[in-house]
């Protein structure tokens, strides 16, 4: 069993995005820069944004922080998204969710202008994946794909199994599978016999938000097990995966944490890259 591990080359991903900003400095370009908006006082969510204010600066990317109170209308977050929009100095716009109630994710989330949009939450951004053509990759998904590349873990014709079909994770999830050549299935809270799928899987992504719902026998021996789960188990992080016994049986599995998290992160800055030399050209 090997396991894949994300915090590894996510580091090495930090390093070749510090290398290419290091070059468009010396180049005397001007700095990539993402703008990140948070709103209100969620404690996860601060974490979060803190973590990507570090990685910017640490790659030399700008980090434009927004923090805005809880009590923020839409207006107002609305028009700093257009004036972050228009500022030719940025070159991505990240809301950090979930808002607060009152404010309409759907709503802001599309008002991100397609070209800035490196969450790729929008309708446009989605449409084109489904479509197979090139856009900006939700980070999450697009860092499980990054790592089973790393690993040579050729999905092609693979029997590939997501649990969850959450807007973030498992559509977009499946969606590179499929462009990939990966037979997938999608299974979700409505799924009538989980483990029937889950047995069948070459390769497994758990990502339905539940401590150990996938169990050792749930789980094909050899298969690469995925596990996308960030939850709190007596106050300890874990993921949806039953990480010691489904260990036993799998080829190649991801940690929590260690795993899909800091790949998440690092593929925010390369969207950010990908942003800031669309912008240039
Ligand atoms: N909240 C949880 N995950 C994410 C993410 O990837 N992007 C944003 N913007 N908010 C999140």
């Amino acid at each position: 069993m090997t396991i894949l591990d994300g915090k590894n080359l996510a580091a090495k991903i930090r390093g070749e995005v510090a290398v290419k900003t290091a070059a468009y400095a010396a180049e005397g370009k001007r700095q990539p820069c993402l703008a990140v908006i948070l709103v209100g006082e969620d404690p996860a969510s601060q974490i979060y944004v803190r973590n990507k204010h570090n990685d910017c600066v640490t790659t030399g990317i700008k980090s434009l922080m927004n923090t805005l109170s809880a009590e923020t209308t839409e207006e107002e977050l609305l028009s700093l998204i257009d004036r972050l929009n228009d500022d030719d100095s940025v070159d991505g716009i990240l809301v950090q969710l979930p808002l607060p109630r009152h404010l309409n994710e759907t709503k802001v989330t599309e008002r991100i202008r397609a070209d800035k949009d490196v969450d790729a939450f929008s309708a446009y951004n989605v449409g084109k994946i489904t479509l197979g053509r090139d856009a900006f990759k939700p980070c999450t998904p697009y860092g499980v794909m990054r790592l089973l590349e790393e690993y040579n873990i050729d999905v092609k014709g693979k029997e590939c199994v997501v649990v969850g079909r959450s807007n973030i994770v498992g559509k977009p999830m499946a969606l590179l599978l499929l462009a990939a050549g990966g037979t997938v299935t999608v299974c979700h809270t409505k799924t009538a016999d989980l483990s029937f799928h889950t047995r069948r899987a070459d390769i497994l992504i758990a990502a339905a938000g539940r401590a150990d719902l996938i169990t050792g026998d749930m789980v094909k021996e050899g298969a690469v097990i995925v596990d996308v789960g960030m939850n709190r188990k007596d106050g300890v992080l874990c993921g949806d995966v039953d990480y010691a016994a489904c260990a036993e049986k799998a080829s190649y599995i991801t940690p929590v944490p260690g795993g899909v998290g800091p790949m998440t992160r690092a593929m925010l800055l390369e969207n950010t890259i990908t942003a800031y030399n669309n912008h240039l050209k």
